[in-house]
């Protein structure tokens, strides 16, 4: 699929505030400084689209980007941030589960996991509260460079063993490294695929 626009349409604090939901979307969650916003900005092919940071928390707004005029990417705040207090932390939450849960417009949410790490219980934890609320999401797996000599694939298979041990058929996986420009045509296929179904 090709990229011709790539539009910031606004910063969101709540549900309500975010634009109609009458275009198909698609949401980037997990860890903050998983990548989130980086892989945004490698899917659209525009590097200053959503803001990247060395510091975890950057994001901390719902932030949709338009594409092509007709469908959106949406960049979320990471969670399980430590840096701030557990009550912002959880009210931080309590706002992304909302949004996951009342978007009639979402597509399909890309869980992001950072292919360089062996598996977290919040990622685990998340993955299954996802399951469980019957949200529709994909595992993406970020990160996975070359020169990590392939450590990513010792990786991605300990987080596969592990949520296997309560998903008998897990969702679709992708495997991407925006550093190596990595795993975008797959993606890009994917939702192109969903978008198809959406407008039909
Ligand atoms: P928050 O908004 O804070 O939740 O973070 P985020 O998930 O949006 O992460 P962001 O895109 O800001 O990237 C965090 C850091 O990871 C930045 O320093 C990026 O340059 C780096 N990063 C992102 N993708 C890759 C990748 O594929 N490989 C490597 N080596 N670094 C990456
Ligand atoms: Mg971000």
């Amino acid at each position: 699929m090709l990229i011709q626009y790539a539009n910031f349409v606004g910063s969101f604090v709540s549900v309500a505030q975010c634009p109609p939901a009458d275009k198909p979307e698609f949401a980037f969650i997990g860890r903050s400084n998983v990548g989130k916003s980086s892989l945004i900005n490698y899917l659209t092919g525009h590097n200053d689209l959503a803001r990247v940071s060395n510091t975890p928390g950057k994001t901390q707004t719902i932030n949709h980007f338009i594409i092509n005029n007709s469908w959106y990417l949406v960049d979320l705040p990471g969670y399980g941030y430590a840096q701030v207090s557990k009550t912002k932390r959880k009210e931080w939450e309590q706002f992304i589960r909302n949004y996951l849960l009342k978007r009639p417009s979402l597509q399909c949410v890309m869980v992001l996991i950072d292919s360089r790490i062996p598996p977290q219980k919040i990622d685990v934890e998340f993955i299954n509260w996802m399951g469980e609320m019957h949200i529709p999401f994909v595992i993406v797996f970020t990160k996975a460079d070359k020169r990590q000599h392939k450590k990513w694939k010792v990786n991605t298979k300990l987080v596969i063993d592990r949520l296997m041990e309560e998903w008998t058929d897990l969702p679709k996986q992708f495997i991407t490294s925006v550093q190596d420009k990595t795993g975008k045509e797959s993606i890009l296929d994917f939702i192109e695929q969903l978008n198809e179904e959406a407008f039909e």
